[in-house]
């Protein structure tokens, strides 16, 4: 029963190991204000170790899908204080997920600033929802100035104080699945001249910048970051995802961080299917020995798998995704071998109070 035993993550003490995934749940208002809706589902959610917030847009170019909150503005903040006190009452703790998309994006979705960005110019494959919830081609977004990636690095530091604001515990860097920080890592989407691109040193160059710039901001026990080497979810890749990724995470031992959050691969596009890849490479395994701190796995895990990847040493905490979307008393059920909610995939995204807060404890 190592999953609910306590654990501390950096400067952060939790009662259990079973963390919440960060989950975008496309709730929010045109503003990206949060829903009040959200103060009980999170509420509900609170007996995780952690709860890592939904991915949470850092600036008005960083939105990528309709409804997804943002932290950059004052009713954001006031919106979000009210979640995390929730949160706070109920016993819990909770993160916020920084988040920039990057490419992975719409101009429709900020009116104000036209083309989505990226290290370089290259149009993802696939489809992306529009601001009015219609699927549409992809567009070819624009490359980043020098000038620009100063700015961005600005944002992310107003997004950390506001995050600091609205009363969270700490934050989460989202350079994973394929949005703009994992767009810098891989040279599939980072075909860069300047010092941003080319070698493996320079592609990491943001994600370690963004790093120094919000560590003085919350203390490196109160950041996260979060990973998805070998993922191909939003069309990314790298010519050489083990020595990119090695790289990175030998690079981040000298944070101090709160945690290192890695993402097996083997649950294909991010927890959009099913279907999980038996003989995707395992990045606990792959990668948990390279870093000097605490490793939370997410991605296709059950409670026997998860208590065996703590056991075996490929983590030191598990987050549950999908489960904890139907499961708000993921923890207690675990310790109680009690039978599990299915979730409903058709409520994921988007609507209202059906398959958010109505999902029932035991
Ligand atoms: C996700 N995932 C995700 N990841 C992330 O870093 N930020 C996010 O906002 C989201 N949003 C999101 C929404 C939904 C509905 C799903 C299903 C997934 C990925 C998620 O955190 C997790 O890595 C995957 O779901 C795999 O874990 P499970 O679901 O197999 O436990």
């Amino acid at each position: 029963m190592n999953l609910l035993t306590p654990i501390t993550l950096g400067a952060v003490s939790l009662e259990n190991r079973v963390l919440m995934a960060p989950l975008t749940r496309m709730r929010a208002d045109n503003e990206g204000v949060p829903s009040p809706m959200a103060i009980e589902y999170y509420a509900q959610r609170a007996s995780a170790g952690l709860i890592i917030s939904e991915a949470t847009q850092i600036s008005e170019l960083g939105k990528g899908y309709p409804a997804t909150p943002g932290i950059y503005s004052e009713p954001q903040v006031e919106a979000w204080r009210k979640i995390t006190d929730a949160v706070h009452a109920q016993g819990g703790k909770i993160f916020l997920q920084l988040w920039h998309v990057g490419r992975i994006s719409h101009s429709s979705l900020h009116p104000n600033d036209g083309l989505p960005v990226a290290p370089s110019a290259i149009k993802p494959a696939g489809k992306v929802y529009t601001a009015s919830w219609a699927l549409a081609e992809y567009e070819t977004p624009r490359s980043l100035s020098l000038d620009e990636i100063k700015q961005l690095r600005s944002e992310y530091v107003h997004a950390a104080k506001q995050a600091q604001l609205a009363g969270f515990d700490g934050v989460e860097l989202h350079a994973a699945n394929g949005y703009l920080l994992d767009q810098f890592l891989q040279d599939g989407t980072n075909q860069r001249t300047d010092q941003y691109g080319g070698s493996i040193e320079n592609r990491c160059k943001l994600v370690l910048e963004i790093l120094q710039d919000i560590i003085p901001i919350w203390g490196s026990g109160r950041v996260g970051i979060r990973l998805s080497p070998y993922g191909s979810f939003n069309d990314i890749a790298d010519s050489d995802p083990q020595k990119l990724f090695s790289y990175l995470i030998n690079a981040l031992n000298t944070f101090n961080l709160s945690y290192l959050h890695l993402i097996e691969p083997r649950a294909t596009t991010a927890g959009g299917s099913d279907q999980l890849l038996a003989d995707a490479p395992r990045t606990g395994q792959l990668f948990r020995p390279l870093f000097a701190g605490k490793v939370v796995l997410a991605g296709g895990f059950d409670q026997a798998g998860a208590e065996k990847a703590i056991a075996d040493g490929e983590a030191d905490a598990i987050a549950f995704g999908r489960l904890f979307i139907s499961n708000p008393d993921l923890p207690r059920r675990f310790e109680l071998n009690a039978e599990l909610n299915p979730y409903n995939r058709a409520t994921f995204y988007g609507g209202n109070e059906k398959g958010y807060t109505d999902y029932p404890t035991l």
